[in-house]
């Protein structure tokens, strides 16, 4: 049975994030609510549903309201139980012993592939007593305060993304030889794309995977994305989630860049759910 669910959206800045309470994710949503929800999730960019308590599998289905699910590149930290779902936890490290934080450092998630995931779902399941936030910066807002002139010469230009980039600050775990068999070398995507649902357009960056600009020299292609980089750092382009317990948080990759903190108490576990969303091919 569909029970209506009497929901509140409020918004969390005046850009980015809308947090939705009194839904329950485990219970059938109707039609009406779910394309509220889908609404509300392209809008905003960034939907936080509070209270939730769902086990892996009572994620996976929920996430289907929103879109189709995304396989992650990496199934390292696949649940065993439910393998479309993966983990984010604090309690990994590299083979080296240093700790891995996964996410720190802005990026959006997956853009090496042909189409990435228009969306990722993070849904709490341990949090650290304070700490851990993830941020994100509005990428249609960064684009949209560019100088003309800025805007006309990026328009039309074409990055090259690759699994990891070696310009990253950042090192990903190294992907066992079968993972790496299913991941494409490098794929070309628009540095200014249009959102499929909202036609606005955003920067389309990722310090992590962005090899270079074609056609561009790699000095001067290093230097336009440090500068769009530090523009759309900006505090004013940003939202911070501090996370509650029972968050599911859903973002969209297509116009946010994120990041994970590493800023707390290590002692505690941190540990998430984590599922994709298909997503479009960039244009
Ligand atoms: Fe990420």
């Amino acid at each position: 049975m569909t029970l209506t669910m009497d929901c509140t959206l409020t918004k969390l800045s005046d850009h980015t994030g809308i947090e939705v309470r009194g839904v329950d994710l485990a219970r059938p949503i109707d039609d009406a609510l779910g394309a509220r929800l889908n609404r509300a999730f392209s809008e905003h960019s960034v939907l936080v549903i509070r209270d939730q308590q769902l086990s892996s599998h009572q994620l996976l289905a929920a996430v289907q309201l929103f879109g189709e699910v995304f396989p992650q590149q990496d199934k390292k930290f696949s649940l065993p139980e439910c393998p479309l779902i993966h983990y984010v936890s604090n309690q990994d490290s590299y083979p080296d012993g240093t700790r891995y934080i996964p996410g720190a450092g802005y990026h959006t998630d997956h853009s090496n592939a042909a189409a990435p995931p228009k969306a990722t779902v993070l849904h709490a399941v341990k949090l650290p007593d304070r700490g851990g936030d993830t941020q994100y910066v509005n990428m249609h807002r960064a684009y949209e305060d560019l100088p003309a002139s800025m805007r006309h010469r990026i328009d039309g230009l074409r990055a090259i993304h690759v699994y990891q980039s070696r310009h990253s600050a950042r090192k990903l775990m190294t992907l066992s030889e079968e993972n790496r068999t299913a991941v494409p070398d490098a794929v070309l995507h628009p540095l200014v794309r249009t959102h499929p649902e909202t036609g606005r357009k955003a920067i389309y960056l990722n310090p992590i995977r962005i090899e270079g600009i074609a056609g561009m020299p790699e000095a001067d292609a290093l230097t336009l994305l440090d500068q769009l980089l530090e523009h759309a750092r900006q505090p004013q382009y940003e939202y911070r989630h501090q996370w509650r317990p029972g968050d599911l948080v859903m973002w969209d990759n297509r116009c946010l860049l994120h990041k994970a903190n590493g800023d707390y108490d290590m002692t505690q576990v941190r540990y998430l759910y984590r599922i994709m969303l298909q997503g479009d091919v960039p244009v």
